[in-house]
């Protein structure tokens, strides 16, 4: 019996080896072992600057955004399994892609929660990414060293609004069909605008042709293209030296001794040269330029906050969701526009530009913005060149005095794109007027 027994346990461990390879004592080489003997732990780091954990840090407003593009990605694919990208008219007189999405609402088991929750996680992405992007600049984070993530984050930025632009479309109600041909026109003005507009919508006009293209892109190409995007954005935060911090931490308070575990050497890989290396605990750290009393393991403090985040957007998300239902008008119908009609609000700054002049409003500034924006790390190191007492090469410093000029024009754009946005939503009603949002009676979209 006992030697039963002996056997069972040790088909147990074995068992257990296979799977986790590592137990869950506090021994600084666990600690290690755990991170990178996980797929999806091993992409960050052992060890972290303690820094990269404190909330002012990042705020998490990038892995917020990670969570809603998930969240989107695992919401989209069960949507898959019900929609239909076509413009036929069906048995019940409306194009099937419309009448999915009323039966999604009222036949399809918790159809209308996962509508909702895939609505409101696409426009949170857009409205977190631009978030991130100001908490990035702010923190002085798109500097030292970190010029090619900015870029990458802005393309990954990019994609985000285009992701939820194509998704937009899906629906087919008036809503949909009218944003998206008020988008396509601004579309128009641009200097070989014409050409993208076709290749976009296969015709000369939004009808069935756009909507399979807005669908494959919405479905395949998009997120396949961002979601290597976002892989090489992660790899670059490790390969640029984390979360950016201050050149010199050396005089803020250490880690205590205690954090770092017990140590001993237990390792399975005892004569292996190269796993001797991540044995190492404090102050015998194989990489260089890293004040090893400030870095600390990334397990398990660094997870279970990212396990909390996780928890509360998808806790947010289920209220939003559970609360409010997202906007499904009458049908598509070309022949009948809603007046105004209105773009999403996140092109309702640009909406409201165009109203002023199509191409200096719709084409130059948006252009001479988005290219500034994307090379800004770029375009202050060429300025600074100029005059070698400026210091603006400030990483991982909120607000630094250095930087007022800098983080003002950045704060002004944000505010004037927000003010913009608010003007077009809440304050134009038929024919692009200036109305009261309390007297508007007509939705003509921005939502
Ligand atoms: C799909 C969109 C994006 C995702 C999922 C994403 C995700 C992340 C995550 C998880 C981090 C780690 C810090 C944090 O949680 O905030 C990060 C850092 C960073 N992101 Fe993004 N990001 C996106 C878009 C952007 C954009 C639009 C920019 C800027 C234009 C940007 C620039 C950066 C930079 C420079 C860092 C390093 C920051 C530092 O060192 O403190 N990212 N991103």
């Amino acid at each position: 019996m006992n030697e039963l027994i002996e056997k069972a346990k040790d088909f147990g461990n074995k068992l257990y080896y296979s799977v986790f390879r590592h137990r869950f004592d506090n021994t600084g080489l666990t600690k290690s072992k755990i991170m990178f003997s996980n797929v999806l732990l091993h992409i960050q780091p052992v060890k972290i600057h303690k820094r990269s954990i404190k909330f002012k840090t990042s705020m998490g407003l990038g892995l917020i955004t990670f969570y809603l593009f998930l969240i989107l990605c695992v919401t989209g694919v069960i949507l898959m399994f019900h929609y239909v990208p076509s413009t036929a008219i069906g048995p019940d007189g409306l194009p099937d892609a419309y009448s999915r999405m009323l039966n999604l609402r009222s036949n399809v088991f918790w159809g209308g929660f996962l509508r909702n929750m895939h609505r409101w996680a696409a426009h949170g992405m857009v409205a977190f990414v631009a978030l991130h992007m100001l908490r990035v600049y702010l923190a002085g984070a798109h500097r030292g060293g970190r010029e090619f993530n900015w870029v990458v984050g802005c393309i990954l930025g990019l994609l985000t609004v285009f992701l939820s632009y194509t998704g937009y479309l899906l629906p087919w109600d008036q809503l949909a069909f009218w944003g998206v041909k008020v988008g396509t026109e601004i579309a128009k003005l641009a200097p070989g605008g014409a050409l993208i507009r076709g290749v976009l919508l296969g015709d000369t006009d939004v009808g069935s042709e756009a909507l399979i293209r807005f669908y494959v892109l919405h479905v395949a190409v998009l997120p396949a293209v961002m979601g290597f995007l976002i892989a090489v954005h992660f790899f670059r935060i490790r390969k640029d030296g984390g979360l950016a911090r201050p050149a010199d931490t050396s005089n803020e308070k250490q880690i205590p001794d205690e954090e770092f575990g017990e140590v001993k050497n237990n390792s399975v890989f005892k004569t292996a040269r190269s796993y001797k290396l991540v044995e190492i605990v404090k102050g015998n750290e194989p990489k260089v330029n890293e004040e090893t009393d400030q870095m600390m393991f990334a397990w398990p403090k660094l997870i279970i906050r990212e396990i909390i985040v996780l928890a509360a957007v998808m806790f947010f998300m289920s209220l939003i969701s559970v609360l409010f239902d997202a906007p499904l008008e009458g049908p598509a119908d070309p022949n009948h526009p809603t007046n105004p009609a209105k773009a999403p609000w996140y092109f309702l700054g640009l909406q409201e530009l165009t109203s002023y002049d199509g191409f200096i409003g719709g084409i130059v500034l948006p252009g001479l913005m988005a290219g500034g924006v994307m090379f800004l790390p770029y375009i202050e190191i060429f300025l600074e060149s100029f005059n070698k007492t400026f210091r603006k090469n400030i990483p991982g410093v909120w607000f630094a005095r250095e930087r007022i000029l800098e983080n003002s024009l950045f704060i002004s754009l944000y505010l004037v794109m927000a003010a913009l946005i608010i003007i077009g939503v809440y304050f134009r009603g038929a024919n692009w007027a200036i109305e009261y949002p309390w007297v508007q009676t007509i939705s003509g979209g921005g939502h």
